[in-house]
């Protein structure tokens, strides 16, 4: 196999207690989303503990579990054209053999939760918690792409004949390292096609392990190939290879972009970036505010597309001390540390920042000041407390700017118009909040605001798949296709041809 393995995962690292046998109700009857693990079982406890002893941060970043080899411009196109090959034999089979398929990947998933979360934790600094949901969103992805799969075998046929991509590209970022690519190939796979996985340079042992546990499952080595590209114009052959029929982005708008430029009407789809913002009316309830605000902002260090790094306090809001205290002490108390501390509530960032992210944690632009400084916390320059910054006006830098870490703007508005033109007034349109409980007040925001994932009194970072399809508008959705996680996402990822219909 082209995916060469370095090493096997101990054995006594696998959580085989958890697996259950396929239940029939489980499958029969629709996609059910899939249990977090309950740290009030003994059990659970125990192997999260056990997870975090094996994560030492001296060793973060610095081990190898299993890797992908590097693949040069021959074996690309042989992994190319047999990935292809591979791909039009799966799109030939029953969509309900690939159903199968895909409700025992959801399992061989759950049973591996713990290795999961162990090299994501070692790898990209996620916190158990954090990572945790990320295995449940690639059980619920398993679960629900294989719904996905027997519901277009009940669509095809019937006047339109669905034609599955040969092979499909998937291209995930770092901060979702097994839920952003097991939802891409997972989806691609139920609509019958091959894949190929090129795990972003920083989570390279997450995709492999990923990639590893779906060979376990069943899947075959020909029909998913995982590939490390160490250099860019290889990524561009791949991306621009005619075989390639779909590829799926999660990353930049500028790395969509380069995409269709190197291949003029690419079949993509690319989730892009955001800059989203939270509206709090004087209506809300502000405690459960105050706790999406800080849960949005700061989960997984902000590093989400999803993350709220706004908030747009409206009319009294932005004069209420007691609001302001709140979010400063929750802000305060947030215990951030390394993965390897059970209670961490928010890790360290994926590399010391720089650039724009190192800006916008320690300079101020005109008018603003910092509610709270962010600051190190260690030598490594990666551990940061979480800032918010005061009195961010429209069309500042931290208004327009994705950040991509800890750090949330406050902005204020008379009236909930003026916040609606302040949240839709950046060129994304990802995720928005409101927390509001004047009914009338919702929906006038929901019938203005601009964006793909609108949240009512919820925080707007860990979208449910079936329940929450993600994806964006104006500059954070770049391509074609519907959204992931949702009804239509399987279905769009090929090609309906029409056919005679019998008289
Ligand atoms: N789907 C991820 C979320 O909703 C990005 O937070």
């Amino acid at each position: 196999s082209v995916a060469a393995l370095d090493e096997p995962v101990p054995a006594t690292h696998r959580t085989q207690d958890r697996r259950r046998p396929l239940g029939e109700a489980e499958h029969r009857d629709g996609f059910r989303n899939a249990p977090d693990a309950d740290p009030a079982v003994a059990a659970n406890r125990a192997w999260a503990l056990d997870v975090l002893r094996r994560v030492p941060r001296s060793q973060l970043g610095a081990r190898t579990i299993r890797r992908a080899r590097v693949v040069d411009r021959s074996m690309l196109e042989r992994i190319v054209a047999r990935t292809a090959q591979a791909g039009v034999n799966w799109g030939r089979q029953d969509p309900h053999d690939r159903a199968e398929l895909l409700d025992l990947i959801g399992h061989e998933l759950e049973t591996r939760r713990a290795d999961l979360i162990e090299v994501m934790a070692a790898e990209t600094g996620k916190t158990l918690t954090e990572a945790d949901i990320e295995v449940t969103e690639a059980v619920d992805a398993a679960h629900h792409s294989a719904e996905s799969a027997r519901q277009l075998a009940a669509m095809d046929g019937d006047g339109a004949r669905f034609v599955p991509p040969r092979l499909t590209v998937v291209v995930p970022p770092w901060n979702f390292p097994v839920a952003i690519p097991a939802g891409g190939v997972l989806a691609a796979l139920a609509a019958g096609s091959g894949v190929v996985l090129k795990p972003a340079p920083e989570a390279k042992r997450s995709g492999a392990l990923l990639a590893d546990v779906l060979w376990d499952a069943g899947v075959p080595h020909s029909l998913l190939q995982l590939v490390d590209l160490d250099e860019d114009d290889l990524g561009r052959e791949l991306v621009a290879h005619p075989a390639v029929d779909r590829v799926l982005l999660t990353g930049s708008a500028d790395t969509a972009r380069s995409f269709r430029w190197w291949r003029a009407g690419l079949p993509l789809t690319a989730e892009t970036s955001g800059k989203n913002a939270i509206v709090v009316t004087p209506s809300a309830d502000l405690d459960l505010a105050v706790q999406d605000i800080v849960q949005s902002a700061f989960g997984h260090a902000g590093q989400k597309c999803s993350a709220a790094s706004l908030v747009v306090l409206v009319g009294s809001v932005g004069e209420s001390e007691r609001f302001r205290r709140q979010l400063v002490d929750a802000t305060r108390t947030l215990r951030v540390a390394w993965p390897d501390d059970p209670a961490a509530q928010m890790g360290p960032l994926i590399a010391e920042p720089s650039g724009k992210l190192l800006a916008g944690l320690t300079e101020l632009g005109p008018g603003e000041s910092w509610l709270v400084q962010p600051a190190p916390l260690d030598d490594s320059g990666r551990l940061w407390s979480p800032g918010i910054r005061d009195g961010v006006r429209p069309g500042s830098d931290f208004h327009q700017t994705e950040y991509f870490g800890p750090v949330l703007g406050i902005m204020r508005a008379e009236t909930l118009d003026e916040a609606i033109a302040i949240q839709n007034g950046t060129e994304f349109g990802l995720t928005a909040g409101i927390h509001s409980l004047d009914v009338d007040e919702v929906a006038d925001w929901l019938a203005s605001v601009q964006a793909g994932n609108l949240y009512v009194n919820r925080g707007t970072t860990g979208a449910v798949i079936g329940r929450q399809p993600f994806g964006g508008w104006k500059r954070s959705s770049v391509g074609t296709g519907t959204k992931a996680g949702g009804p239509m996402y399987v279905a769009t990822l090929g090609r309906w041809e029409r056919t005679e219909r019998q008289v």
